[in-house]
């Protein structure tokens, strides 16, 4: 997510805006930029691509003593990361930052033609919108913002300055946090309330709809509708860890408990829930190459090869004539595998900069094969080298384990598959339950991050001395079994693996003793029955059995079963894959281990 920060006061605004950004910069951002106004209204605009200190650079060459600014780190949503793209954007005499996804940009780009636009940004086109009204006379500035704000679809978190009135401020917020701290002869605002430590402890929360005026001794609050809000000043938490993990103790919890909000950000746009279609922009293939696409190569590493398993057990279910292979990108890259005719590759990365991965990518694209990447860091290398791409829009993903970007690159990676699907004819029918169950994935994954976590808690309490895990799964649940094994391992360094159920006679079964516990998820389905039956092996050999379940009734005598409450079917294993990761997070935590930095491990494995 992008970071905002804004000052009014005595002091020299510069300071303020260059430290509240270094406070932000756990959110993960790509290029940066602050523009301050002397009391006369002259502007001073720096911004630079890539990390604060780039920008630092320009400042030391730029120094002011103004005392009003605001500044900006950018997460790349609409044009990649550049000097260009960067915020703050200038429209006329107005200056914005903005956090978040303006949907309607280009329809409200239309109705700007007579504005030279610089940057590829849906922010440009809200400065500009501003601007549009401000400079007919719509003063003083927040009469602009509010015009403009009313023309708006989609989320902000905007801080507007203007070189007419130097003097002031206007922030803004609908669907993307915006705070504003209290001070003496000064009012700071930012976009988490970590750039606020160390100036204030009194902040005000703006909500969605309102717009506030700030001074350095100011703070009007109204909504929308110009109803004064009267403004409620609260404590601020003090301890800077605690406030950039929004509250939870790790950020492995935290990017956890986000999927609803992540999965949202996924689908944006994506989806129509009223033709039961879904339309991606970003893959650039047209109809026609759709229809020629015959063989799916879906690559990746550790969790995103996973996603691309289990995408591809989804994509085969409504696509009976496309063939699907998932590989591992260290050993693909080796293979001197053949590529049919008419074959895609699916490129799978959270960070984009895998380096398996990303010389896989080059591989297959030596082979005249069209690469589409499904990644989550916007600008990344694998992001610029593949030929089109749907990016997951899950934000940054700060723990080393990944969450919230395995849910989003498989629900992409269908839509990816049901996009071929379309464009082949594929019956309505046939693909409108995955749409629906897609549609309606986000509210079914919070009301199971309502109601489990406390009892998975207890079950990891009761689990966290062994030293073996065996996860188990039939069709679907497989891949997700493999998934919720490497977070088990990975966080908590049990040694857990997971297996096809049904091959579990063919050797693994002898493992079964009272060193190891079993996770079983067990989907409701054809495969239930079997399933349950290999559940009853497992008893007999004296398992020690946990099954996460959507079936409405299962009382074998395991130790426990946790329940997942969910209209979804088709998509359940994702919902049970939740608890996997609760599972993994409680027993790391009850060993005590480093939850979001395990040992041995990076964020993104950048060598071979
Ligand atoms: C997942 O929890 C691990 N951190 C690791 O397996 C990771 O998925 C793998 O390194 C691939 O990373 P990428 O998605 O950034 O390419």
């Amino acid at each position: 997510m992008c970071g905002i920060v804004g000052y009014v006061g005595e002091k020299k605004a510069q300071d303020y805006l260059i430290s509240g950004l270094k406070r932000l910069e756990y959110r993960g951002y790509d290029s940066a930029g602050i523009v301050t106004l002397d009391d006369e209204g002259k502007a001073t605009l720096l911004r630079a691509k890539g990390k604060i200190a780039n920008l630092e650079e320009k400042l030391a060459r730029a120094k002011r003593d103004d005392h009003i600014g605001i500044g900006h780190t950018r997460w790349a949503t609409h044009g990649e990361p550049s000097e260009t793209n960067a915020h703050p954007h200038q429209a006329g005499s107005i200056y914005l930052v903005h956090n978040g996804i303006i949907e309607n940009y280009k329809e409200l780009k239309a109705q700007l033609k007579e504005f030279e636009f610089q940057s590829e940004t849906d922010s440009e086109v809200l400065a500009a919108l501003i601007n549009s009204f401000y400079q007919n006379g719509q003063y003083p500035l927040v009469n602009a913002v509010v015009q403009a704000l009313k023309l708006v679809k989609g989320t902000y978190g905007i801080a507007v300055v203007s070189e007419i009135e130097p003097k002031e401020m206007v922030v803004a917020r609908s669907g993307s946090p915006l705070v504003i701290g209290v001070g003496h002869d000064e009012t700071l605002i930012a976009s988490d309330a970590s750039a606020l430590i160390g100036h204030t402890k009194r902040a005000i929360y703006l909500n969605d709809g309102e717009v506030a005026v700030i001074g350095k001794n100011s703070i009007e609050i109204k909504t929308l509708n110009a109803e004064p809000v009267s403004a409620k000043v609260e404590e601020i938490e003090t301890n800077l860890a605690a406030i950039q993990k929004g509250g939870y103790d790790h950020f492995l919890l935290k990017e956890i408990m986000e999927q609803p909000e992540s999965l949202i950000e996924t689908l944006r746009g994506r989806v129509n829930l009223k033709e039961g279609m879904v339309h991606l922009g970003g893959p650039g293939l047209s109809e026609a190459e759709l229809r020629k696409i015959k063989h799916l190569i879906i690559v990746g590493c550790g969790t995103a090869y996973h996603a691309g398993l289990l995408a591809g057990y989804y994509i085969e279910q409504f696509s009976p004539e496309l063939t699907i292979e998932t590989v591992i990108a260290s050993e693909y890259r080796y293979r001197s595998a053949y590529i049919p005719e008419n074959s895609v590759a699916l490129i799978v990365s959270q960070s984009g900069e895998t380096a398996d991965t990303l010389a896989c990518l080059r591989e297959i694209k030596k082979q005249g094969v069209k690469t589409i990447g499904i990644v989550n860091a916007i600008g990344s290398t694998i992001a610029r080298e593949v030929d089109g791409g749907t990016y997951v829009h899950v934000g940054p993903e700060i723990s080393v384990a990944s969450t919230k970007a395995f849910t989003s690159q498989v629900v992409a990676m269908v839509m990816f598959g049901l996009t071929i699907a379309q464009a082949k004819g594929v019956k309505g029918a046939m693909l409108r339950p995955y749409v629906e169950e897609i549609a309606h994935l986000p509210e079914e994954i919070r009301t199971v991050l309502d109601k489990v976590p406390d009892q998975v808690r207890k079950i990891a309490e009761k689990h966290a001395e062994y030293d073996h895990a065996i996860y188990l799964g039939r069709d679907t649940a497989y891949p997700t079994a493999m998934e919720g094994a490497l977070k088990l391992k990975e966080v908590s360094y049990v040694d857990a693996n997971a297996y096809a159920f049904g091959e579990l006679k063919h050797g693994p079964l002898a493992l079964i003793d009272d060193r190891f516990f079993e996770v079983v998820l067990l989907p409701k389905g054809a495969l239930y029955e079997k399933a349950v039956s290999n559940i009853q092996e497992v008893l007999a050999r004296g398992g020690h059995v946990v099954v996460v379940t959507n079936a409405d009734r299962f009382d074998l005598p395991v130790e426990d079963v946790v329940k997942i409450e969910s209209s979804a079917e088709l998509f359940a294993p994702l919902l049970m894959n939740l608890v996997s990761q609760l599972l993994a997070y409680y027993i790391t935590v009850c060993k005590g281990f480093n939850v979001d930095q395990p040992r041995n491990l990076a964020k993104s494995v950048t060598v071979e």
